[in-house]
């Protein structure tokens, strides 16, 4: 837990304090090994986020919140309890607990995108919860197991 943290942390710091460099000729992220189907699984869900933030910038550039809250939810915490407990058991705790952030802000996007139907509150939202996704990529990858 704690050495987790702390690698998160340096992977972070060396991003931030070298960005031209960045880690193209070292790989520091933490591998997370995976059957080929299970990285699949986690690689299609990845996907999902992907197209679900191209939905919701066309949304909000066309004024559709509706569209917006809708393609949101899709990634939701709704669509992550299909995540098969074999897999879970594989994840470190600071990938799980980032990957739950992730959904549970999409959630909250799509509520307020649909109950208050304020756009740069929404790109707010976006913005900030894509730090995830930053964040994440910078310190892990998948392997495939042997
Ligand atoms: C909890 C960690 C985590 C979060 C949060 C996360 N990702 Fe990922 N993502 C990964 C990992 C690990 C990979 C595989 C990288 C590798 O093996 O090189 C990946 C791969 C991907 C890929 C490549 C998919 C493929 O088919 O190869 C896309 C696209 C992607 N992520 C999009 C996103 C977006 C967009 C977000 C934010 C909304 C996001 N991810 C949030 C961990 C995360």
């Amino acid at each position: 837990m704690i050495k987790i943290h702390s690698r998160l942390l340096l992977t972070l710091f060396a991003v931030l304090i070298s960005p031209h460099t960045a880690i193209a000729e070292s790989d520091t992220r933490e591998a997370i090994s995976l059957t080929e189907s299970e990285r699949n699984l986690v690689l299609t869900e990845m996907r999902g986020f992907l197209s679900s933030i191209q939905e919701i910038t066309m949304a909000l550039s066309k004024d559709d919140m509706a569209q917006v809250s809708k393609s949101a939810k899709k990634v939701g915490m709704a669509e992550q309890q299909g995540m098969p407990k074999s897999i879970r058991e594989k994840l470190p705790k600071a990938f799980k607990v980032l990957g739950m952030k992730t959904h549970k802000a999409f959630d909250q996007l799509a509520l307020d995108a649909r109950e208050m139907e304020d756009k740069q509150q929404t790109l707010e939202q976006l913005g900030t919860l894509m730090n995830n996704c930053v964040a994440c990529h910078a310190s892990f990858k998948i392997v495939q197991e042997k």
